[in-house]
Protein backbone atom coordinates (compact mmCIF):
# COMPACT_ATOMS: atom_id res chain seq x y z
CA UNK A 1 0.00 0.00 0.00
CA UNK A 2 2.90 2.30 0.91
CA UNK A 3 4.71 1.78 -2.08
CA UNK A 4 1.24 2.02 -4.56
CA UNK A 5 1.26 5.48 -2.68
CA UNK A 6 5.02 6.40 -3.86
CA UNK A 7 4.05 5.24 -6.77
CA UNK A 8 1.26 7.44 -7.48
CA UNK A 9 3.33 10.74 -6.02
CA UNK A 10 6.00 10.16 -8.31
CA UNK A 11 3.49 9.56 -11.25
CA UNK A 12 1.54 13.00 -10.14
CA UNK A 13 5.09 14.82 -9.96
CA UNK A 14 6.34 13.24 -13.39
CA UNK A 15 2.44 14.72 -15.10
CA UNK A 16 2.47 18.44 -13.17
CA UNK A 17 5.93 18.74 -14.64
CA UNK A 18 5.02 17.48 -18.40
CA UNK A 19 4.94 20.34 -20.63
CA UNK A 20 3.70 19.29 -24.48
CA UNK A 21 4.48 21.55 -27.89
CA UNK A 22 3.09 19.66 -30.73
CA UNK A 23 0.36 16.68 -31.25
CA UNK A 24 2.63 14.00 -31.28
CA UNK A 25 3.65 15.03 -27.73
CA UNK A 26 -0.04 14.93 -27.01
CA UNK A 27 -0.13 11.78 -28.35
CA UNK A 28 3.25 10.20 -26.38
CA UNK A 29 1.52 11.41 -22.70
CA UNK A 30 -1.86 9.23 -23.86
CA UNK A 31 -0.14 6.05 -24.93
CA UNK A 32 2.39 6.25 -21.55
CA UNK A 33 -0.21 6.75 -19.09
CA UNK A 34 -3.67 6.33 -20.74
CA UNK A 35 -2.47 3.50 -23.29
CA UNK A 36 -3.72 -0.11 -22.77
CA UNK A 37 -0.27 -0.90 -21.51
CA UNK A 38 0.16 2.38 -19.83
CA UNK A 39 0.95 3.89 -16.35
CA UNK A 40 -2.99 4.01 -15.48
CA UNK A 41 -3.58 0.22 -16.00
CA UNK A 42 -0.24 -0.67 -14.38
CA UNK A 43 -0.85 1.33 -11.16
CA UNK A 44 -4.05 -0.33 -11.40
CA UNK A 45 -3.03 -4.06 -11.16
CA UNK A 46 -1.38 -3.50 -8.03
CA UNK A 47 -4.51 -3.49 -6.42
CA UNK A 48 -4.37 -6.82 -6.18
CA UNK A 49 -1.30 -6.71 -3.97
CA UNK A 50 -2.76 -4.74 -1.78
CA UNK A 51 -4.10 -6.73 1.78
CA UNK A 52 -7.67 -6.56 1.98
CA UNK A 53 -8.31 -4.38 4.84
CA UNK A 54 -6.89 -1.47 2.71
CA UNK A 55 -8.83 -2.21 -0.43
CA UNK A 56 -11.39 0.20 -0.34
CA UNK A 57 -8.93 2.90 0.73
CA UNK A 58 -6.68 1.51 -2.20
CA UNK A 59 -9.48 2.03 -4.62
CA UNK A 60 -9.89 5.74 -3.48
CA UNK A 61 -6.96 6.41 -4.16
CA UNK A 62 -6.77 5.09 -7.18
CA UNK A 63 -9.42 6.65 -8.23
CA UNK A 64 -8.38 9.81 -7.59
CA UNK A 65 -5.23 8.94 -9.61
CA UNK A 66 -7.39 7.98 -12.76
CA UNK A 67 -9.23 11.24 -12.72
CA UNK A 68 -5.57 13.24 -12.10
CA UNK A 69 -4.70 12.22 -15.22
CA UNK A 70 -7.46 11.85 -17.54
CA UNK A 71 -8.28 15.46 -16.34
CA UNK A 72 -4.24 16.47 -17.14
CA UNK A 73 -4.73 14.86 -19.92
CA UNK A 74 -7.77 16.66 -21.24
CA UNK A 75 -6.08 20.29 -20.29
CA UNK A 76 -3.17 19.25 -22.19
CA UNK A 77 -5.08 18.36 -25.28
CA UNK A 78 -6.56 22.34 -24.76
CA UNK A 79 -3.64 24.22 -24.33
CA UNK A 80 -2.94 22.44 -27.86
CA UNK A 81 -5.90 23.58 -29.27
CA UNK A 82 -5.58 27.20 -28.63
CA UNK A 83 -2.12 27.29 -28.82
CA UNK A 84 -2.46 25.72 -32.09
CA UNK A 85 -4.47 28.74 -33.30
CA UNK A 86 -2.59 31.41 -31.41
CA UNK A 87 0.48 29.84 -33.65
CA UNK A 88 0.76 32.26 -36.70
CA UNK A 89 2.48 30.38 -38.72
CA UNK A 90 -0.19 27.56 -39.03
CA UNK A 91 -2.72 29.98 -39.68
CA UNK A 92 -3.27 30.12 -43.48
CA UNK A 93 -5.23 33.46 -44.24
CA UNK A 94 -5.78 32.94 -48.02
CA UNK A 95 -7.56 30.34 -47.18
CA UNK A 96 -11.40 30.99 -48.22
CA UNK A 97 -13.70 31.71 -45.51
CA UNK A 98 -16.72 29.44 -44.34
CA UNK A 99 -19.68 30.48 -47.12
CA UNK A 100 -22.61 32.00 -46.08
CA UNK A 101 -25.90 31.48 -47.95
CA UNK A 102 -27.66 34.59 -48.35
CA UNK A 103 -30.59 32.89 -49.96
CA UNK A 104 -32.65 34.57 -53.43
CA UNK A 105 -34.75 37.43 -53.59
CA UNK A 106 -38.67 36.53 -53.73
CA UNK A 107 -39.84 36.48 -57.11
CA UNK A 108 -42.63 39.16 -55.49
CA UNK A 109 -39.92 41.08 -54.51
CA UNK A 110 -37.90 41.24 -57.80
CA UNK A 111 -41.59 42.18 -60.17
CA UNK A 112 -41.91 44.80 -57.25
CA UNK A 113 -38.99 46.31 -57.28
CA UNK A 114 -39.08 46.42 -61.23
CA UNK A 115 -42.57 48.09 -61.90
CA UNK A 116 -41.19 50.54 -58.99
CA UNK A 117 -38.36 51.00 -61.18
CA UNK A 118 -40.18 51.51 -64.29
CA UNK A 119 -42.62 54.04 -63.08
CA UNK A 120 -40.19 56.13 -61.03
CA UNK A 121 -38.35 56.73 -64.88
CA UNK A 122 -41.45 58.73 -65.46
CA UNK A 123 -41.31 60.26 -62.01
CA UNK A 124 -43.98 58.90 -60.14
CA UNK A 125 -42.64 58.18 -56.41
CA UNK A 126 -43.48 55.62 -53.78
CA UNK A 127 -46.72 55.99 -51.00
CA UNK A 128 -47.08 53.70 -48.56
CA UNK A 129 -50.27 53.89 -46.15
CA UNK A 130 -51.76 51.29 -43.63
CA UNK A 131 -52.99 48.18 -43.97
CA UNK A 132 -55.65 48.29 -41.45
CA UNK A 133 -57.69 51.24 -42.86
CA UNK A 134 -60.95 52.58 -42.40
CA UNK A 135 -64.00 52.52 -44.55
CA UNK A 136 -63.80 56.39 -46.07
CA UNK A 137 -60.33 55.72 -47.26
CA UNK A 138 -60.75 52.05 -48.48
CA UNK A 139 -64.22 52.40 -49.79
CA UNK A 140 -66.82 55.85 -49.06
CA UNK A 141 -63.94 58.53 -50.31
CA UNK A 142 -63.63 56.24 -53.36
CA UNK A 143 -67.21 56.76 -54.31
CA UNK A 144 -68.15 54.19 -52.81
CA UNK A 145 -70.91 54.48 -49.95
CA UNK A 146 -72.17 52.11 -47.52
CA UNK A 147 -74.53 49.57 -49.55
CA UNK A 148 -73.34 49.91 -52.80
CA UNK A 149 -73.56 46.81 -54.65
CA UNK A 150 -69.99 47.64 -56.13
CA UNK A 151 -68.70 46.72 -52.33
CA UNK A 152 -69.57 43.04 -53.09
CA UNK A 153 -66.65 43.39 -55.87
CA UNK A 154 -63.79 42.99 -53.32
CA UNK A 155 -65.10 40.52 -50.44
CA UNK A 156 -63.84 42.49 -47.15
CA UNK A 157 -62.38 41.09 -43.82
CA UNK A 158 -63.66 43.21 -41.10
CA UNK A 159 -61.80 44.16 -37.88
CA UNK A 160 -64.55 42.51 -34.62
CA UNK A 161 -63.34 45.36 -32.23
CA UNK A 162 -64.58 48.50 -34.84
CA UNK A 163 -67.31 47.92 -37.80
CA UNK A 164 -65.15 50.92 -39.34
CA UNK A 165 -61.41 49.27 -39.61
CA UNK A 166 -61.04 46.44 -41.97
CA UNK A 167 -57.94 45.03 -43.86
CA UNK A 168 -57.53 47.41 -47.06
CA UNK A 169 -58.73 45.50 -50.16
CA UNK A 170 -57.13 47.75 -52.44
CA UNK A 171 -53.88 50.53 -52.31
CA UNK A 172 -56.45 52.92 -53.34
CA UNK A 173 -57.26 53.51 -49.70
CA UNK A 174 -53.71 55.07 -49.98
CA UNK A 175 -53.90 57.41 -52.65
CA UNK A 176 -56.96 59.07 -50.86
CA UNK A 177 -54.74 59.60 -48.42
CA UNK A 178 -52.39 61.37 -50.45
CA UNK A 179 -54.65 63.16 -51.95
CA UNK A 180 -56.36 64.24 -48.79
CA UNK A 181 -52.81 65.65 -48.23
CA UNK A 182 -53.80 68.46 -51.27
CA UNK A 183 -49.61 68.73 -52.18
CA UNK A 184 -50.44 69.06 -56.26
CA UNK A 185 -49.70 68.19 -58.96
CA UNK A 186 -49.33 64.44 -57.34
CA UNK A 187 -47.60 61.43 -59.37
CA UNK A 188 -47.27 58.29 -57.23
CA UNK A 189 -47.57 54.66 -57.29
CA UNK A 190 -48.76 52.83 -53.88
CA UNK A 191 -47.12 48.87 -53.48
CA UNK A 192 -48.38 47.03 -50.80
CA UNK A 193 -50.17 44.13 -49.75
CA UNK A 194 -54.14 43.61 -49.57
CA UNK A 195 -56.15 41.40 -48.16
CA UNK A 196 -59.26 39.50 -49.86
CA UNK A 197 -62.16 37.25 -48.37
CA UNK A 198 -61.75 34.79 -51.24
CA UNK A 199 -61.39 31.26 -51.59
CA UNK A 200 -57.56 30.32 -52.41
CA UNK A 201 -57.11 28.33 -55.53
CA UNK A 202 -54.48 28.53 -57.99
CA UNK A 203 -55.70 31.67 -58.96
CA UNK A 204 -56.77 33.36 -56.08
CA UNK A 205 -55.81 33.63 -52.61
CA UNK A 206 -57.21 35.65 -49.41
CA UNK A 207 -54.18 38.19 -49.47
CA UNK A 208 -52.04 39.52 -52.51
CA UNK A 209 -49.61 42.49 -53.69
CA UNK A 210 -50.97 45.61 -56.06
CA UNK A 211 -49.85 48.19 -57.22
CA UNK A 212 -51.38 51.37 -57.62
CA UNK A 213 -51.09 54.78 -59.76
CA UNK A 214 -52.03 57.94 -59.44
CA UNK A 215 -51.46 60.87 -61.60
CA UNK A 216 -53.38 64.25 -61.05
CA UNK A 217 -52.27 67.82 -62.13
CA UNK A 218 -54.54 70.03 -64.76
CA UNK A 219 -55.28 68.71 -68.05
CA UNK A 220 -54.52 64.87 -67.61
CA UNK A 221 -56.25 63.25 -70.17
CA UNK A 222 -56.78 59.63 -71.38
CA UNK A 223 -54.07 60.01 -74.05
CA UNK A 224 -51.68 60.42 -71.30
CA UNK A 225 -53.25 57.40 -69.19
CA UNK A 226 -52.73 54.82 -72.55
CA UNK A 227 -49.65 56.27 -72.94
CA UNK A 228 -47.77 55.79 -69.64
CA UNK A 229 -49.30 52.27 -69.71
CA UNK A 230 -47.62 51.59 -72.99
CA UNK A 231 -44.73 52.90 -71.46
CA UNK A 232 -45.06 50.60 -68.71
CA UNK A 233 -46.07 47.37 -70.59
CA UNK A 234 -42.99 47.88 -72.79
CA UNK A 235 -40.77 48.05 -70.60
CA UNK A 236 -42.10 45.02 -68.57
CA UNK A 237 -42.88 42.11 -71.00
CA UNK A 238 -41.15 43.87 -74.09
CA UNK A 239 -41.60 45.37 -76.91
CA UNK A 240 -43.45 42.72 -79.52
CA UNK A 241 -46.21 42.33 -76.53
CA UNK A 242 -49.66 44.08 -77.86
CA UNK A 243 -52.08 45.98 -75.81
CA UNK A 244 -55.87 46.39 -75.84
CA UNK A 245 -57.52 48.15 -73.68
CA UNK A 246 -61.94 46.96 -72.67
CA UNK A 247 -64.57 49.49 -71.52
CA UNK A 248 -64.86 48.11 -67.97
CA UNK A 249 -66.27 49.72 -64.07
CA UNK A 250 -64.98 51.15 -61.40
CA UNK A 251 -67.00 53.05 -59.25
CA UNK A 252 -63.79 55.42 -58.57
CA UNK A 253 -62.81 56.05 -62.17
CA UNK A 254 -64.85 57.39 -65.29
CA UNK A 255 -64.54 56.26 -68.03
CA UNK A 256 -62.88 53.17 -66.91
CA UNK A 257 -61.16 50.40 -68.54
CA UNK A 258 -58.89 46.55 -68.00
CA UNK A 259 -55.94 46.39 -69.81
CA UNK A 260 -54.73 43.42 -71.71
CA UNK A 261 -51.88 41.97 -73.16
CA UNK A 262 -51.36 39.63 -76.11
CA UNK A 263 -50.73 36.14 -73.71
CA UNK A 264 -47.19 35.71 -73.71
CA UNK A 265 -47.32 31.60 -73.48
CA UNK A 266 -49.04 31.48 -76.45
CA UNK A 267 -48.10 34.57 -78.34
CA UNK A 268 -52.03 35.42 -79.06
CA UNK A 269 -52.77 31.68 -80.24
CA UNK A 270 -55.25 30.89 -77.51
CA UNK A 271 -53.94 28.23 -74.57
CA UNK A 272 -54.81 27.53 -71.71
CA UNK A 273 -53.89 30.65 -69.36
CA UNK A 274 -55.33 33.19 -71.76
CA UNK A 275 -58.38 30.73 -71.88
CA UNK A 276 -58.33 30.28 -75.71
CA UNK A 277 -58.36 34.18 -76.22
CA UNK A 278 -54.85 34.78 -76.88
CA UNK A 279 -55.31 37.67 -74.62
CA UNK A 280 -54.94 38.11 -70.62
CA UNK A 281 -55.88 40.94 -68.76
CA UNK A 282 -53.27 42.73 -66.42
CA UNK A 283 -54.97 45.71 -65.40
CA UNK A 284 -58.22 48.13 -64.01
CA UNK A 285 -57.70 51.61 -64.99
CA UNK A 286 -59.89 54.95 -65.91
CA UNK A 287 -59.89 58.52 -65.30
CA UNK A 288 -60.17 59.34 -61.56
CA UNK A 289 -64.05 60.43 -60.98
CA UNK A 290 -65.11 63.79 -60.25
CA UNK A 291 -66.66 62.65 -56.62
CA UNK A 292 -63.61 61.10 -55.79
CA UNK A 293 -61.69 64.58 -55.99
CA UNK A 294 -64.11 66.23 -54.33
CA UNK A 295 -64.13 64.06 -51.54
CA UNK A 296 -60.58 64.97 -50.78
CA UNK A 297 -61.11 68.45 -51.18
CA UNK A 298 -59.79 69.02 -54.93
CA UNK A 299 -61.12 71.10 -57.12
CA UNK A 300 -62.47 68.74 -59.70
CA UNK A 301 -63.42 71.73 -62.05
CA UNK A 302 -59.20 72.82 -62.21
CA UNK A 303 -57.64 68.97 -61.85
CA UNK A 304 -57.90 65.54 -63.56
CA UNK A 305 -56.33 62.18 -62.84
CA UNK A 306 -55.93 59.05 -63.54
CA UNK A 307 -55.68 55.81 -61.89
CA UNK A 308 -54.51 51.98 -62.11
CA UNK A 309 -54.26 49.11 -60.37
CA UNK A 310 -52.36 45.83 -60.56
CA UNK A 311 -51.48 42.70 -58.70
CA UNK A 312 -47.94 42.04 -58.80
CA UNK A 313 -48.99 38.03 -58.31
CA UNK A 314 -50.51 38.30 -61.91
CA UNK A 315 -47.32 40.48 -63.45
CA UNK A 316 -45.09 37.78 -61.89
CA UNK A 317 -46.97 34.81 -63.34
CA UNK A 318 -47.07 35.86 -66.58
CA UNK A 319 -43.28 36.97 -66.29
CA UNK A 320 -42.21 33.70 -65.09
CA UNK A 321 -44.65 31.20 -65.91
CA UNK A 322 -46.08 30.11 -62.63
CA UNK A 323 -49.22 28.30 -62.93
CA UNK A 324 -49.99 28.53 -58.96
CA UNK A 325 -50.34 31.93 -57.12
CA UNK A 326 -50.17 29.32 -53.87
CA UNK A 327 -46.69 28.81 -54.72
CA UNK A 328 -45.71 32.68 -53.71
CA UNK A 329 -46.86 32.08 -50.39
CA UNK A 330 -45.83 28.35 -49.27
CA UNK A 331 -42.05 29.69 -48.60
CA UNK A 332 -40.63 26.41 -50.68
CA UNK A 333 -37.38 27.29 -51.20
CA UNK A 334 -37.31 24.60 -54.37
CA UNK A 335 -39.66 27.25 -55.84
CA UNK A 336 -38.05 30.33 -54.34
CA UNK A 337 -34.34 29.55 -55.39
CA UNK A 338 -35.22 29.96 -58.74
CA UNK A 339 -35.08 33.80 -58.82
CA UNK A 340 -32.14 35.61 -58.90
CA UNK A 341 -31.91 39.39 -60.08
CA UNK A 342 -29.29 42.13 -59.74
CA UNK A 343 -32.11 44.44 -58.32
N1 LIG B 1 -58.64 49.45 -57.08
C1 LIG B 1 -58.96 48.57 -58.17
C2 LIG B 1 -58.94 47.14 -57.66
O1 LIG B 1 -58.27 46.85 -56.71
C3 LIG B 1 -58.01 48.70 -59.32
C4 LIG B 1 -58.10 50.03 -60.00
C5 LIG B 1 -57.33 51.08 -59.58
C6 LIG B 1 -58.97 50.23 -61.05
C7 LIG B 1 -57.40 52.31 -60.19
C8 LIG B 1 -59.07 51.46 -61.67
C9 LIG B 1 -58.28 52.49 -61.23
O2 LIG B 1 -59.58 46.29 -58.21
Amino acid sequence: MNQLLAHIEQYKKEITAIKISSKEDLESFRIKYLGTKGILKNVMGEMKNVPIDQKKEAGQLLNEFKLFVESNYEALANSMETTSVKDKSNLDITLPGQPLSVGSRHPISIVHNKIVQIFQRLGFSVAEGPEIEDDWHNFSALNLPENHPARDMQDTFYISQNPDWLLRTHTSSVQIREMEKGDLPLRIICPGRVYRNETISARAHCFFNQVEGLYIAENVSFADLKQTLYFFVKEMFGTDVKVRFRPSYFPFTEPSAEMDISCLICDGAGCSVCKKTGWVEILGCGMVHPSVLDNCGIDSNKYTGFAFGMGIERITMLLYQVKDLRLFSENDVRFLRQFTSAI
